[in-house]
């Protein structure tokens, strides 16, 4: 196949910062997708209408001249966040969801929540108003081995969270072992999940194995080939319409990854729908890229799809080694790699 052509895709889970950072990065989702769930782990966070709305106006001032991208915004749940906070937000049509951050789970998620039982009135109200919860599904004791903590996240809170409130819609985002896949698959249909191309891609040898490799660096950290990579390479091409497009992607300035304590996170917006296409293909699965990519998301999402397409051509092109950023720069995902996709 030498072109292939979509809906326009969305991307269900975006990280574009504030600032030069947003500045630097957000053509990048602009010029593929039509819309972008924006997460609220800002310092300091985006907990109300107030913020989410102001921040939405810097976001759509920072786009290139004529762009058509629609960010859709998520409230921060804290301990503190009320059923009233909750109903506030729902009036306005671009707050869709609220995301759940266990306090010291990743970037910027102090503020978080420090145990679920205290954030049952906002989930219950988030149940009856039909607010999306999004999902970071890991734990964060210290016992807890760093490669299992999804795995404990379903059997301590999650399990637990979807029984006590069946009709919450929720969204466990970028999944990255075997164990949530199948958690997925086996709960109820209002129960999904996003898959991010650096987690299709790749795995933990790729960061670990011939030296430490700082870009690859991610929460939840990459797992190991098999059997996690390859059980969300299976997923995101079951058909399944429970797993949907969201990149994670997430910018951070060279210098604060390639430190002696570099911090999470990989930019991919940069070429999001080519890796997604790039996993698809060598899953022999490219027919199934539609669905994933531009059809599953605004279904769960209650929302409709994108009408305008994204044409993929096959054509080797470099990824660039950095994009600038202010005085710095970002290292992007696959920097210097050659990509057999490319978006017309
Ligand atoms: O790798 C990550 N980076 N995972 C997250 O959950 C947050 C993100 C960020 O904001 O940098
Ligand atoms: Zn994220």
């Amino acid at each position: 196949m030498q072109k292939i052509t979509i809906l326009k895709p969305d991307d269900w889970h975006l990280h574009v910062r504030t600032g030069r950072e947003l500045k630097s990065v957000i053509g990048m989702s602009a010029a593929q997708m039509g819309r972008g769930v924006i997460m609220p782990n800002l310092n300091p966070p985006i907990t109300n209408s107030t913020q989410a709305l102001k921040y939405r106006e810097e976001i759509i001032n920072s786009l290139p001249n004529g762009s058509e991208f629609n960010p859709l915004m998520v409230l921060y749940l804290t301990d503190n966040t009320t059923a009233k906070d909750i109903e506030d937000a729902s009036k306005h049509t671009h707050i869709r969801a609220a995301k759940l951050y266990p306090a010291g789970a990743t970037t910027n998620s102090d503020s978080g929540v420090t145990n679920v039982n205290n954030i049952y009135p906002a989930l219950e109200m988030m149940q009856k108003v039909g607010m999306l919860l999004l999902v970071h599904g890991e734990v964060t004791h210290a016992d807890v081995d760093i490669f299992d903590r999804e795995a404990v996240f379903i059997k301590d809170v999650l399990g637990g969270l979807i029984n006590k409130f069946p009709e919450l819609k929720v969204v466990f985002e970028h999944v990255t072992t075997k164990d949530a896949c199948d958690f997925v698959v086996s709960s109820s249909n209002n129960v999904a999940a996003t898959i991010t191309p650096h987690h299709l891609l790749a795995n933990r040898n790729d960061m670990l194995a011939g030296g430490i490799r700082p870009h690859y660096y991610c929460l939840p950290v990459l797992k190991r080939s098999k059997p996690h990579q390859s059980a969300l390479l299976g997923a995101a091409t079951s058909g399944s319409p429970k797993f949907f497009l969201g990149t994670d992607s997430a910018p951070h300035l060279k210098e604060y990854k390639e430190s002696s304590c570099g911090c999470a996170g990989v930019l991919n917006a940069h070429c999001a729908i080519e890796l997604y296409a790039t996993a698809f293909e060598s899953a022999g699965a490219l027919d199934r890229l539609e669905g994933f990519a531009s059809k599953f998301g605004p279904d769960f999402y209650s929302m409709p799809r994108n009408q305008d397409t994204t044409t993929l051509q096959r054509k080797e092109w470099t990824v660039p080694d950095s994009y600038p950023c202010g005085k710095s720069s970002i290292v992007p995902f696959m920097a210097g790699e050659v990509l057999r996709w490319k978006v017309v």
